[in-house]
Protein backbone atom coordinates (compact mmCIF):
# COMPACT_ATOMS: atom_id res chain seq x y z
CA UNK A 1 0.00 0.00 0.00
CA UNK A 2 2.71 2.66 0.83
CA UNK A 3 6.37 3.06 -0.55
CA UNK A 4 7.78 2.08 2.69
CA UNK A 5 11.36 3.57 3.51
CA UNK A 6 11.89 0.66 6.03
CA UNK A 7 10.45 -2.97 5.90
CA UNK A 8 10.66 -5.84 7.53
CA UNK A 9 9.64 -9.34 7.53
CA UNK A 10 9.44 -12.84 9.57
CA UNK A 11 8.72 -15.43 8.18
CA UNK A 12 5.10 -17.94 9.07
CA UNK A 13 3.01 -15.28 11.08
CA UNK A 14 3.24 -17.04 14.68
CA UNK A 15 -0.43 -18.00 15.94
CA UNK A 16 0.05 -14.90 18.55
CA UNK A 17 -0.51 -12.48 15.88
CA UNK A 18 -4.18 -13.58 15.86
CA UNK A 19 -4.65 -11.13 19.18
CA UNK A 20 -6.07 -8.36 17.67
CA UNK A 21 -9.04 -7.64 20.07
CA UNK A 22 -8.85 -4.04 18.98
CA UNK A 23 -10.18 -5.36 15.38
CA UNK A 24 -14.36 -5.36 16.64
CA UNK A 25 -13.55 -2.05 18.45
CA UNK A 26 -11.44 0.12 16.18
CA UNK A 27 -12.99 3.65 15.66
CA UNK A 28 -14.67 3.77 11.97
CA UNK A 29 -16.67 5.74 10.24
CA UNK A 30 -20.04 5.33 8.89
CA UNK A 31 -21.25 5.97 5.35
CA UNK A 32 -24.03 5.15 3.49
CA UNK A 33 -24.71 2.06 5.55
CA UNK A 34 -21.34 0.88 5.28
CA UNK A 35 -18.19 1.01 8.05
CA UNK A 36 -15.25 1.98 6.79
CA UNK A 37 -11.65 1.70 7.66
CA UNK A 38 -10.36 4.90 9.54
CA UNK A 39 -8.02 5.42 6.72
CA UNK A 40 -10.14 6.00 4.68
CA UNK A 41 -12.31 8.35 6.68
CA UNK A 42 -10.99 10.92 9.13
CA UNK A 43 -7.48 10.15 7.91
CA UNK A 44 -7.85 10.59 4.73
CA UNK A 45 -6.47 13.76 4.29
CA UNK A 46 -2.86 12.23 4.84
CA UNK A 47 -3.33 10.33 1.78
CA UNK A 48 -1.00 12.54 -0.23
CA UNK A 49 1.60 12.16 3.57
CA UNK A 50 1.35 8.61 3.78
CA UNK A 51 1.77 7.63 -0.18
CA UNK A 52 2.51 10.09 -2.41
CA UNK A 53 1.67 10.25 -5.81
CA UNK A 54 4.86 10.43 -7.04
CA UNK A 55 5.99 7.20 -5.60
CA UNK A 56 2.92 5.18 -7.98
CA UNK A 57 5.30 6.70 -11.01
CA UNK A 58 7.24 3.47 -12.03
CA UNK A 59 4.34 1.60 -11.12
CA UNK A 60 1.90 3.22 -13.42
CA UNK A 61 4.42 2.78 -16.28
CA UNK A 62 2.86 -1.14 -15.96
CA UNK A 63 -0.54 -0.02 -15.96
CA UNK A 64 -0.24 1.69 -18.79
CA UNK A 65 1.83 -0.28 -21.04
CA UNK A 66 -0.74 -2.83 -20.75
CA UNK A 67 -3.63 -0.57 -21.36
CA UNK A 68 -2.14 0.32 -24.38
CA UNK A 69 -0.78 -3.26 -25.61
CA UNK A 70 -4.34 -4.20 -25.21
CA UNK A 71 -6.59 -0.96 -26.35
CA UNK A 72 -3.51 0.48 -28.87
CA UNK A 73 -3.48 4.27 -29.23
CA UNK A 74 -6.42 6.59 -28.75
CA UNK A 75 -7.87 8.28 -25.78
CA UNK A 76 -10.35 5.39 -25.20
CA UNK A 77 -13.22 5.75 -22.15
CA UNK A 78 -11.44 4.02 -18.84
CA UNK A 79 -13.17 3.52 -15.24
CA UNK A 80 -11.26 2.86 -12.13
CA UNK A 81 -13.03 1.51 -9.35
CA UNK A 82 -12.24 2.20 -5.70
CA UNK A 83 -9.37 5.05 -7.36
CA UNK A 84 -8.71 6.01 -3.98
CA UNK A 85 -6.43 9.38 -3.97
CA UNK A 86 -5.82 8.56 -7.87
CA UNK A 87 -2.58 8.22 -7.33
CA UNK A 88 -1.53 5.54 -9.71
CA UNK A 89 -4.19 6.73 -11.91
CA UNK A 90 -2.84 10.37 -12.24
CA UNK A 91 -0.10 9.09 -14.32
CA UNK A 92 -1.87 8.52 -17.38
CA UNK A 93 -5.48 9.36 -16.87
CA UNK A 94 -5.75 12.58 -19.07
CA UNK A 95 -4.28 10.07 -21.98
CA UNK A 96 -7.70 8.72 -21.67
CA UNK A 97 -11.37 9.20 -21.23
CA UNK A 98 -11.10 8.61 -17.11
CA UNK A 99 -14.10 7.91 -14.71
CA UNK A 100 -13.74 6.89 -11.35
CA UNK A 101 -15.61 6.09 -8.31
CA UNK A 102 -14.75 5.05 -4.65
CA UNK A 103 -16.81 4.65 -2.19
CA UNK A 104 -15.46 7.07 0.31
CA UNK A 105 -16.35 10.99 -0.44
CA UNK A 106 -13.22 12.03 1.59
CA UNK A 107 -10.92 9.31 -0.37
CA UNK A 108 -12.36 10.74 -3.69
CA UNK A 109 -12.09 14.41 -2.97
CA UNK A 110 -8.49 13.35 -2.80
CA UNK A 111 -8.58 12.45 -6.36
CA UNK A 112 -10.87 14.83 -7.77
CA UNK A 113 -8.17 17.76 -6.46
CA UNK A 114 -5.36 15.86 -7.72
CA UNK A 115 -6.81 14.91 -11.15
CA UNK A 116 -9.61 17.67 -12.14
CA UNK A 117 -9.87 16.21 -15.87
CA UNK A 118 -11.52 12.69 -14.24
CA UNK A 119 -14.97 11.91 -13.91
CA UNK A 120 -15.62 11.23 -10.39
CA UNK A 121 -18.77 9.38 -8.76
CA UNK A 122 -19.30 7.72 -5.69
CA UNK A 123 -20.05 4.41 -5.99
CA UNK A 124 -19.67 0.81 -4.49
CA UNK A 125 -17.29 -1.55 -6.85
CA UNK A 126 -20.16 -4.64 -5.55
CA UNK A 127 -23.04 -2.51 -7.17
CA UNK A 128 -22.12 0.04 -9.10
CA UNK A 129 -23.96 0.10 -12.71
CA UNK A 130 -23.28 3.21 -14.78
CA UNK A 131 -25.52 1.61 -17.54
CA UNK A 132 -22.84 2.58 -19.64
CA UNK A 133 -19.18 0.60 -20.87
CA UNK A 134 -15.81 1.05 -21.25
CA UNK A 135 -12.30 0.01 -23.13
CA UNK A 136 -10.79 -1.32 -19.62
CA UNK A 137 -11.93 -1.08 -15.67
CA UNK A 138 -9.19 -1.12 -13.43
CA UNK A 139 -9.30 -2.06 -9.83
CA UNK A 140 -5.78 -1.10 -8.06
CA UNK A 141 -5.08 -2.24 -4.60
CA UNK A 142 -8.39 -1.46 -3.52
CA UNK A 143 -9.20 -5.05 -4.78
CA UNK A 144 -7.98 -6.44 -1.49
CA UNK A 145 -11.29 -4.90 0.01
CA UNK A 146 -12.97 -7.63 -0.93
CA UNK A 147 -13.53 -9.61 1.74
CA UNK A 148 -15.26 -12.67 0.78
CA UNK A 149 -15.66 -14.94 -2.39
CA UNK A 150 -19.08 -13.37 -3.26
CA UNK A 151 -17.44 -9.65 -2.84
CA UNK A 152 -14.96 -10.54 -5.09
CA UNK A 153 -17.35 -12.11 -7.46
CA UNK A 154 -19.42 -8.85 -7.30
CA UNK A 155 -16.62 -6.78 -8.15
CA UNK A 156 -15.28 -8.73 -11.02
CA UNK A 157 -19.26 -8.90 -12.44
CA UNK A 158 -19.61 -5.23 -12.08
CA UNK A 159 -16.67 -5.09 -14.49
CA UNK A 160 -18.01 -7.41 -16.95
CA UNK A 161 -21.42 -5.03 -16.91
CA UNK A 162 -19.17 -2.16 -17.94
CA UNK A 163 -17.25 -3.74 -20.83
CA UNK A 164 -17.89 -5.10 -24.29
CA UNK A 165 -16.66 -8.01 -25.87
CA UNK A 166 -12.85 -7.65 -26.04
CA UNK A 167 -12.85 -5.11 -23.20
CA UNK A 168 -10.01 -5.59 -20.70
CA UNK A 169 -10.19 -5.82 -16.62
CA UNK A 170 -6.68 -5.11 -14.45
CA UNK A 171 -6.42 -5.92 -10.78
CA UNK A 172 -3.70 -5.94 -8.86
CA UNK A 173 -4.42 -7.45 -5.28
CA UNK A 174 -1.30 -7.10 -3.40
CA UNK A 175 -1.21 -10.95 -2.67
CA UNK A 176 -2.13 -14.74 -3.86
CA UNK A 177 -2.55 -17.49 -1.27
CA UNK A 178 0.44 -18.59 -2.76
CA UNK A 179 2.33 -15.51 -2.81
CA UNK A 180 1.84 -13.78 0.47
CA UNK A 181 4.88 -13.86 2.29
CA UNK A 182 4.63 -14.09 5.91
CA UNK A 183 3.92 -11.51 8.56
CA UNK A 184 5.56 -7.93 7.49
CA UNK A 185 5.93 -4.81 8.54
CA UNK A 186 6.92 -1.52 6.91
CA UNK A 187 7.17 2.16 8.14
CA UNK A 188 8.21 5.48 6.77
CA UNK A 189 8.60 8.76 8.71
CA UNK A 190 7.71 11.85 6.78
CA UNK A 191 9.51 14.95 8.62
CA UNK A 192 8.24 17.50 6.33
CA UNK A 193 4.70 17.63 7.45
CA UNK A 194 2.78 19.06 10.98
CA UNK A 195 2.41 17.10 12.93
CA UNK A 196 5.44 15.16 11.92
CA UNK A 197 3.89 11.66 10.86
CA UNK A 198 5.95 7.95 11.42
CA UNK A 199 3.39 5.58 9.65
CA UNK A 200 3.82 2.32 10.37
CA UNK A 201 1.74 -1.01 8.60
CA UNK A 202 1.81 -4.57 9.92
CA UNK A 203 0.19 -7.38 7.78
CA UNK A 204 0.19 -10.65 8.80
CA UNK A 205 -2.51 -13.61 8.19
CA UNK A 206 -3.87 -15.31 11.57
CA UNK A 207 -5.73 -17.64 10.25
CA UNK A 208 -4.35 -19.02 6.51
CA UNK A 209 -7.14 -21.73 6.54
CA UNK A 210 -9.52 -18.69 5.48
CA UNK A 211 -9.29 -16.12 3.12
CA UNK A 212 -8.41 -13.22 5.21
CA UNK A 213 -5.59 -11.01 6.14
CA UNK A 214 -4.96 -8.48 9.25
CA UNK A 215 -3.87 -4.84 8.46
CA UNK A 216 -2.74 -2.72 11.27
CA UNK A 217 -1.83 0.98 10.82
CA UNK A 218 -0.12 3.03 13.20
CA UNK A 219 -0.03 6.69 13.00
CA UNK A 220 2.31 8.51 15.23
CA UNK A 221 1.92 12.24 15.67
CA UNK A 222 5.16 14.15 16.62
CA UNK A 223 4.23 17.45 17.93
CA UNK A 224 4.71 19.83 20.61
CA UNK A 225 7.24 17.77 22.42
CA UNK A 226 4.68 14.79 22.46
CA UNK A 227 3.59 12.07 20.13
CA UNK A 228 -0.31 10.95 19.95
CA UNK A 229 -0.60 7.22 18.80
CA UNK A 230 -3.70 6.34 16.94
CA UNK A 231 -4.51 2.53 15.82
CA UNK A 232 -6.18 1.73 12.71
CA UNK A 233 -7.26 -2.25 12.12
CA UNK A 234 -7.99 -3.19 8.21
CA UNK A 235 -9.08 -6.95 7.25
CA UNK A 236 -8.37 -7.93 3.36
CA UNK A 237 -9.48 -10.79 1.56
CA UNK A 238 -6.73 -13.17 0.02
CA UNK A 239 -7.43 -15.70 -2.65
CA UNK A 240 -5.55 -18.44 -4.15
CA UNK A 241 -5.01 -17.84 -8.43
CA UNK A 242 -7.23 -20.66 -8.74
CA UNK A 243 -9.94 -18.74 -7.21
CA UNK A 244 -9.71 -16.06 -8.98
CA UNK A 245 -9.42 -18.04 -12.52
CA UNK A 246 -12.76 -19.65 -11.40
CA UNK A 247 -14.30 -16.52 -10.34
CA UNK A 248 -12.99 -14.60 -13.51
CA UNK A 249 -14.36 -17.57 -16.27
CA UNK A 250 -17.99 -17.63 -14.13
CA UNK A 251 -18.02 -13.86 -14.54
CA UNK A 252 -17.23 -14.40 -18.13
CA UNK A 253 -13.14 -13.45 -18.56
CA UNK A 254 -10.64 -15.47 -19.64
CA UNK A 255 -7.63 -14.54 -17.07
CA UNK A 256 -4.16 -13.92 -17.74
CA UNK A 257 -1.17 -12.53 -15.64
CA UNK A 258 1.69 -10.08 -15.97
CA UNK A 259 4.26 -9.75 -12.98
CA UNK A 260 5.69 -6.21 -12.26
CA UNK A 261 7.70 -4.95 -9.54
CA UNK A 262 4.97 -2.27 -6.71
CA UNK A 263 7.19 0.93 -6.09
CA UNK A 264 10.63 0.76 -4.83
CA UNK A 265 10.36 -2.59 -2.32
CA UNK A 266 10.76 -4.54 -5.57
CA UNK A 267 7.73 -6.54 -4.43
CA UNK A 268 6.86 -8.56 -7.02
CA UNK A 269 2.82 -8.44 -7.93
CA UNK A 270 0.76 -10.26 -10.44
CA UNK A 271 -1.28 -8.07 -12.28
CA UNK A 272 -4.67 -9.96 -13.02
CA UNK A 273 -5.79 -9.05 -16.61
CA UNK A 274 -9.02 -10.19 -17.99
CA UNK A 275 -10.43 -9.87 -21.81
CA UNK A 276 -14.23 -9.83 -21.54
CA UNK A 277 -15.50 -12.89 -23.56
C1 LIG B 1 -5.59 1.83 -0.80
S1 LIG B 1 -6.91 2.86 -1.30
C2 LIG B 1 -6.66 3.03 -3.04
C3 LIG B 1 -5.50 3.93 -3.36
C4 LIG B 1 -5.31 4.13 -4.84
N1 LIG B 1 -4.82 2.91 -5.48
C5 LIG B 1 -4.40 5.28 -5.17
O1 LIG B 1 -3.57 5.14 -6.10
O2 LIG B 1 -4.52 6.35 -4.54
C6 LIG B 1 -8.27 1.74 -1.26
C7 LIG B 1 -9.59 2.42 -1.63
O3 LIG B 1 -10.58 1.41 -1.80
C8 LIG B 1 -11.82 2.01 -1.47
N2 LIG B 1 -12.83 0.96 -1.33
C9 LIG B 1 -12.88 -0.03 -0.42
N3 LIG B 1 -13.98 -0.80 -0.60
C10 LIG B 1 -14.62 -0.28 -1.69
C11 LIG B 1 -15.82 -0.62 -2.40
N4 LIG B 1 -16.57 -1.66 -2.01
N5 LIG B 1 -16.17 0.12 -3.48
C12 LIG B 1 -15.44 1.18 -3.86
N6 LIG B 1 -14.31 1.58 -3.22
C13 LIG B 1 -13.91 0.85 -2.15
C14 LIG B 1 -11.50 2.77 -0.20
O4 LIG B 1 -12.48 3.73 0.09
C15 LIG B 1 -10.13 3.36 -0.57
O5 LIG B 1 -10.25 4.66 -1.09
Amino acid sequence: MTNPSHSATSGNSPKSSLELPGLLKAPSVQQGGRTLNRMYGEFAHLWDTISSPQEYAEESKHWRNVLRARLGPGRHPILELGVGGGHNLHHFANEFQTTAIDISERMLANSIRLNPGVEHLVGDMRTLRLGRTFKAVLVHDAINYMLTRDDLRAAIATARAHLDTGGVFIAAPDWFKETFPGTHMVYAIRKHVTPELTFIEHVSDPDPSDERLEWVFFYLFSEGGRVRVEEDHHVVGIYSRDTWAQLLREEGFSMETVQYPVHDTGQMVDLVVGTAL
